[in-house]
Formats: C-alpha cells, sequence, structure tokens
C-alpha cells in the first residue's frame, strides 16, 4: 500500500511540476539567469556542452511505435521528439507519456535540456477544419488564424510544442495528393495565407502557454513535382523560384516562424536536403531565419537512394554542410557527425550554429521554465463550442458554389422532403480529409446528420454506393425511387480522405466508381438535382455539370462540414468562397494556371476540343499555329477566384487616384461594388495587374490584393485598394528584386476572368 501511494505521488502532475522546479532551481546556480535573453543564454550552454551533447541535441526521434528506442535516444539527450502521442482511436493523448520523456530529458541527461516535441497539425488536433485548400476559398485569412489558433491550443495542451505546418508549396498540379495541404497555385494567397497560419499557431509571443512553433514546409519547390507525382524530381530555374515559390516562405520568416522543413526534391539534380545554396545563402543569410532547418522524415538518409551521398557518414556530412540542423527520424547524424568534425570533414563551429538554432528556439518557447504539459488542459479545450464554431464558420467560407442554375438554391419553402444520396453524405471520417492524425470521428457532424436533426425537412436517405469508388449499380432502381418521393436531392460525391494528400496522386481525376452513373441516374428522375462534391482536390467535373442544377464545391470541411453545408443549402449562409486554384476540363490540361506566361503565340480561348467538329481540309487554318490543343479547350473548368453567391454583385466606376506612379509613390484603385440583390452577402472584390513589358516575361495577370466585403442586398460600397512600386517588384534580368518601370494593366472583378480593366504606369 504504502509503495502503491508513492508510485502514485511519483506519477502525479504535481510531482513532475515540484520536480521540474527543484531541477530549474539548483540549475539555476550553474546556468545562465532565466532573465538574460535568448541568445546569451545560448551561448552560456553551448560552453557547457561536449561534441557528443551538441550531436544529439540535432537529433530528431521519433516515439509512436517506437517507444523504448525513444526514451533511451532522449536519455542520450536527444534534442528533440516526433510524434509524441499516439493516433486518434484512443480518447486522449497520454499527456503523461510526453511527460515522461520531458522527465528523462530533464533529469536523466547531464545539462538537463528540455525535449522540444513535434507533430503534424496540419489543419486541426481535435477539432478539424476544413483542408488548407479549402481554407484558402475562404480568402479569409483571420478566420485562417483563427483556425490554427483553435489547433494550437488543443495541441500545445496534449503534449505538442511544434507543428509541421503550414505546408506553403504552390501546388498548380491537382494530380498531385498533396495538393489538399497547400493553400492552391496563387503566390499571393499562399503567402497571407500562411503568414496568417503561422500568426495564428504561435501568437505574437512564443511564451504563451496556448502557442505553438510553426515549420513551415517543404522548402523547397515540392509542388511542382513531375508528373504531379509525390516526391518526383523538380526543374525550377532560379527565377522562377524566386517568384513563384520562394515568396510564401519568405513572408512565414517575417512572420517568425520557428522551423522551416527541407523538402523530398531534388531541384536541378540537388536534394533539397543537401541544397547549400538555398539553406544557407538564401534563408540564412539573405532573410535572417534564425529558427532551425529540420529534414523531412527521412530525406537525408534518401540522399542515397537519390545518388547524391554515397553512405550515411556521406549523408550527414553533405546536410549539416548544406544548413540542416534537425534530422528528423534517420540517425546519420548521430551516428557519423562527431568522426566527420574530428576528421575535419563539418566544422564544429557549424555544428555549434546549428545547436544554437534549436535551442534559441527552446528558450524563446520558454521550455526551461514550463517543460512539462498540463495533463488536465486538453480536456476542457477539445471540441468546445468555440473551437466548433471556428471550425463551422470555416467551413461555410471554405465553400464554393460553382452553379446554381434557376436559382434552386437556396431551399424555398416548397422543399419539405429532401433525398440525400451518395457515397460521401455520411462518411465522418472521411470529410475530415487527410492529415487529420487527432481527429474526432465522434464529433464530426455529416451532412446527413445535420439534415436529420433539422425537423423542418423529412429526410430520405439512400447512399446508392458504399464509397466513392464502389462500382455496383444494384440500388440504382432504389435510389430513384427515393428521390422521386423527395422535392429536390442533394447528392454527395467525392473522395475519401485517403484519395488525396502524402504519396496519393492521381492520374485519372474524374469522379471514381460509379458515382457519374449514380448521377446521371438522380437526374433521370427531372428532379432538381444539387451535386455537393467533397474532396481534397479539383476534380474533372466537366462531365458531371450537365447532371446537376447546382454544384457546391466544398474540399474535405472538417469536423462541422455537415452542418456548414446544411445552413448553405437552406439559406442560413449565403457562400462567399472562391477557387484557390484553376480547374481543368481534363487532366491533359494539366499544369493550366490563371498566371502564365502568355508565349509567342498567345493561345486562342478554346472552349473545348475542335479536333472532330473542323472538316481535315480546314483544319490548318481554323486551328492556327497558335498554343493550344486541338482536342482540348484551353480555356479553365473554372477560372481561379471564382465563386457564386445567392446574391448578385455587379462592380462600376473603377478610378485610380492617378494615371502614374511613382519609384517613392503608390495609388489607390476604387471600385464601386453593388449588391444588386435583396439577399445580405459578402463579396470577395479581386485586384489582379499584369506588367505589360518586363526584362523577363511577366504573367498574364497575377493577384495583388482581395478584399472581403459584406454588403446588404441592394447597398453599394466604394472599394479601395492602394498600391506601391513593391508589389510590382519581382526579380527580373539581373536577378535583382525591383519595380521596373513602364506601364501596368489592372483588373478589379469578380474573378481571375472578368473584371473592370484600366492602366497606369510606373515612373523612374
Ligand atoms: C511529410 C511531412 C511531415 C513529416 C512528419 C513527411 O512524410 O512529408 O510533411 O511533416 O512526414 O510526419
Amino acid at each position: 500500500m504504502f509503495y502503491f501511494i508513492i508510485r502514485k505521488i511519483m506519477k502525479s502532475t504535481f510531482f513532475l511540476f515540484l520536480l521540474s522546479a527543484c531541477t530549474l532551481f539548483f540549475s539555476s546556480c550553474t546556468a545562465p539567469s532565466p532573465s538574460d535573453d535568448a541568445s546569451r543564454r545560448v551561448e552560456a550552454l553551448l560552453k557547457r556542452m561536449t561534441l557528443e551533447e551538441k550531436i544529439a541535441q540535432m537529433n530528431q526521434v521519433n516515439y509512436l511505435g517506437n517507444e523504448e528506442a525513444a526514451r533511451e535516444a532522449v536519455r542520450a539527450g536527444a534534442g528533440s521528439v516526433l510524434n509524441p502521442i499516439a493516433f486518434a482511436n484512443v480518447p486522449l493523448p497520454d499527456v503523461k507519456a510526453v511527460n515522461e520523456l520531458q522527465r528523462i530529458a530533464i533529469e536523466e541527461t547531464r545539462l538537463g535540456i528540455p525535449i522540444i516535441t513535434g507533430r503534424d497539425v496540419i489543419h486541426g488536433f481535435r477539432t478539424i477544419m476544413p483542408i488548407p485548400l479549402g481554407q484558402a476559398a475562404s480568402f479569409n485569412p483571420e478566420l485562417v488564424k483563427q483556425g490554427a489558433r483553435v489547433a494550437a491550443k488543443e495541441a500545445r495542451a496534449s503534449g505538442v510544442h511544434v507543428t509541421f505546418a503550414p505546408m506553403l508549396d504552390i501546388s498548380r498540379d491537382p494530380r498531385w495528393g498533396r495538393i489538399a495541404e497547400s493553400f492552391g497555385e496563387d503566390t499571393y494567397l499562399t503567402s497571407v495565407m500562411g503568414e496568417a497560419m503561422v500568426k495564428g499557431f504561435q501568437t505574437d509571443n512564443l511564451k504563451d502557454s496556448t502557442a505553438v512553433g510553426a515549420t513551415v514546409k517543404h522548402f523547397i519547390g515540392y509542388g511542382a513535382a513531375e508528373g504531379g507525382r509525390d516526391y518526383n524530381s523538380t526543374s525550377l530555374t532560379p527565377l522562377t523560384l524566386r517568384n513563384v515559390y520562394m515568396p510564401p516562405f519568405k513572408k512565414a520568416v517575417e512572420a517568425g516562424a520557428v522551423s522551416v522543413m527541407n523538402s523530398f526534391n531534388d531541384n536541378d539534380g540537388i536534394p533539397m536536403t543537401g541544397n547549400k545554396y538555398l539553406l544557407r545563402d538564401v534563408l540564412r543569410d539573405e532573410w535572417g531565419f534564425k529558427g532551425f532547418v529540420v529534414t523531412d522524415w527521412n530525406s537525408a538518409g534518401e540522399m542515397l537512394q537519390h545518388g547524391f551521398a554515397k553512405d550515411s557518414a556521406d549523408v550527414a556530412r553533405i546536410a549539416v554542410n548544406a544548413g540542416v540542423d534537425l534530422e528528423m527520424n534517420s540517425a546519420t547524424f548521430v551516428n557519423n557527425l562527431k568522426t566527420l568534425v574530428e576528421t575535419g570533414q563539418v566544422s564544429e563551429k557549424d555544428i555549434d550554429d546549428a545547436v544554437r538554432n534549436i535551442l534559441r528556439v527552446k528558450f524563446e518557447m520558454g521550455l526551461f521554465e514550463h517543460p512539462y504539459f498540463d495533463e488536465q488542459t486538453m480536456k476542457k479545450l477539445y471540441l468546445c463550442p468555440e473551437h466548433l464554431a471556428v471550425a463551422h464558420e470555416s467551413a461555410v467560407e471554405s465553400a464554393v458554389l460553382l452553379k446554381n442554375e434557376g436559382n434552386i438554391l437556396p431551399f424555398g419553402k416548397a422543399v419539405k422532403k429532401i433525398a440525400i444520396i451518395g457515397p460521401m453524405a455520411h462518411q465522418p471520417h472521411e470529410q475530415l480529409g487527410t492529415w487529420t492524425l487527432d481527429g474526432s470521428r465522434r464529433a464530426v457532424v455529416t451532412p446527413l446528420k445535420a439534415f436529420q436533426d433539422d425537423k423542418s425537412y423529412e429526410v430520405l436517405y439512400e447512399s446508392g454506393l458504399k464509397y466513392s469508388r464502389d462500382r455496383d449499380r444494384s440500388n440504382f432502381a432504389k435510389v430513384k425511387q427515393t428521390v422521386l418521393a423527395a422535392d429536390v436531392a442533394v447528392v454527395f460525391v467525392g473522395e475519401e480522405a485517403q484519395l488525396s494528400g502524402e504519396a496519393h496522386s492521381l492520374a485519372n481525376l474524374d469522379l471514381v466508381g460509379a458515382q457519374t452513373e449514380l448521377l446521371a441516374a438522380v437526374k433521370s428522375t427531372g428532379k432538381p438535382v444539387v451535386m455537393v462534391v467533397m474532396t481534397g482536390r479539383p476534380l474533372t467535373i466537366g462531365k458531371n455539370l450537365k447532371d446537376a442544377d447546382a454544384v457546391f464545391y466544398c474540399f474535405h470541411p472538417g469536423t462541422m462540414g455537415g452542418s456548414a453545408i446544411h445552413d448553405l443549402l437552406t439559406g442560413k449562409a449565403n457562400p462567399s468562397g472562391k477557387l484557390p486554384v484553376t480547374f481543368v476540363e481534363e487532366v491533359g490540361q494539366i499544369p493550366l494556371y490563371y498566371n502564365h506566361n502568355n508565349t509567342g503565340r498567345p493561345s486562342k480561348p478554346i472552349t473545348k476540343s475542335i479536333l472532330y467538329d473542323i472538316p481535315q481540309y480546314d483544319l490548318q487554318n481554323s486551328a492556327g499555329y497558335v498554343s493550344m490543343y486541338l482536342d482540348a479547350p484551353t480555356e479553365p473548368l473554372f477560372p481561379f477566384g471564382y465563386g457564386l453567391s445567392y446574391s448578385r454583385f455587379t462592380y462600376s466606376d473603377l478610378q485610380l487616384s492617378a494615371a502614374v506612379m511613382t519609384m517613392d509613390g503608390n495609388i489607390t484603385a476604387s471600385v464601386k461594388v453593388t449588391n444588386d440583390s435583396t439577399v445580405d452577402g459578402t463579396e470577395i472584390v479581386q485586384l489582379y495587374i499584369r506588367d505589360k513589358v518586363g526584362s523577363i516575361v511577366r504573367p498574364v495577370k497575377e493577384l495583388k490584393g482581395f478584399q472581403r466585403v459584406r454588403l446588404k442586398g441592394g447597398e453599394s460600397r466604394q472599394v479601395e485598394f492602394t498600391l506601391s512600386p513593391d508589389d510590382l517588384a519581382f526579380y527580373g534580368i539581373d536577378h535583382t528584386y525591383k519595380a521596373e518601370p513602364g506601364e501596368f494593366e489592372l483588373w478589379i472583378g469578380t474573378n481571375s476572368k472578368e473584371g473592370l480593366q484600366t492602366s497606369f504606369t510606373l515612373t523612374k
């Protein structure tokens, strides 16, 4: 009994706190005082570390499924642990186990340096927001920030110091499964959303007990994988890297992100784990990044497969010389760095710098003062009403209305009986989307559940197909009967969470299984049909549009997806989402993105294949020698920035404050936006420019600003954007960043294709 009580006391949180307080008190006799700034404390600690202790700090060991070895590694001084907690199907994460790892680090190592824990908290922890691609569709950075705040509060309380998010890879290829984790194809939108997410995770004060450090990833070019096949090589030129891929990372570094993860891909033959120019010259020297660079999972070791390193020692040498600080999962650093330093192949100065970067973050996050996690907090935070409200709002704003023929939406009073059809109508896990390690399935509100809970409707449910890839049509007759008995059919199609995300690329983007046939069967009843698509990527839904009167694209909408869709269909909420990525008609058009260059032979806006419509002898003249396909449109199915509303917005009176901008001045563009309907709504007003002549070819359009404008029915507002030369700057032929004098076109409108147009000149 006595033994039992003692054990209980020893395991209690209070005891752990007491221990850490004592450790701190005694270590403070020799350790630097807490009032020193982080850098001074880092230097003082570094002086006391042996080479072995420094190298151990550079080791991030995986805990999950490797528990005993991880505890041993921590005992040996490992600086970081990833996945310190179990997956979702256990009721609560084992915070005691994380605290035990921390106790080992503090009590059983010579210097008692706390570990920093890391985990993929991508779009929520327990409460799940829409996938990042969906969040991007909200064009609402404030909401993205709130979503990250929710995630950070729940994650930090559960044992996570640092998340491996946001992912800022520009994604122009929907075949790539990880487009789901991105903010889409646009550099400006990704920069704005990335900054918001970093601030949401970290707050303005890294010591805040609810702050989670952000890791921006994957540095860099990972989204440009050839053929959209994950991990594949990229061939991005230095200027494309500078102008398209790097700006979101730079912005996130300026926002204070504590960590950067290098990507798996090799670009132009150099694996990113070994790219010294990018990791040292650009990230450190040019951008002044002060946090730590972590490898992706075994990306160091994979330099062997790339054929860039000959053995494990070579891997460590290349990675550390290139500027990597922390090795995730593979152990080439701990196994080889000592010898590499002793033989002069790696300098101790580089090791010191790496350790500095890691320790500085630990000090800045206050881990030396508060190393342990409170085992009670998480229970109060998970899925609390405030968090669910953010997830709901985020799902509402992430949905994009693509079609609403005859204004069948929102449902009018005549709609009393609703047929809910389709394999995605009631899939709690699937609607959460990719990367939801800790998401609660039980809390998910599916569309079926949301409609069943609304007693003003009678709900008839027939899924028709069990899952998206199901090809069994034997239930279609029942589906039709069900639809015939209802006033309207809502068909939920798409793909399960597993069909997008890491390593889940697709070569075909049509709706899988018999979903197309299911939709056609529903349409054949003559009843009004609403198609709701839940996916991790833009699919080629062009051929399905004829079978739906209205179409909502919801991506994977997260915990509250069902209630959000309910509110949107019934008119309780008015859609405002806009596409953060171009939707292609056919896979063969990929990559198709709005901000492309013009070519010397610009394509004609062709909306369908001309191959079979034009007589053979005419083909040459009709097609012309321009950049196009004979057998596919040049136009997208839906352009970037597209999305409808139940309100009707019109644009007029585009004006500039001046026709000329000087290098030290700015101009203001203003436009009148009117809600020409009786329905209150929000319009996302978008501003694009084109630099007509540049020292390198500039894109045909570039998003430079957007505003969410809420207008009551009948209301008008003057919307203003101020542009300065910095907004027009890019890396030109001489590889320097500046705005080049000349003519610019400017559009303000409702998407990247439509808008009022004017022009101005930038003078020296
Ligand atoms: C992914 C990263 C992720 C890491 C840790 C890798 O496979 O590419 O994005 O953060 O695993 O889970």
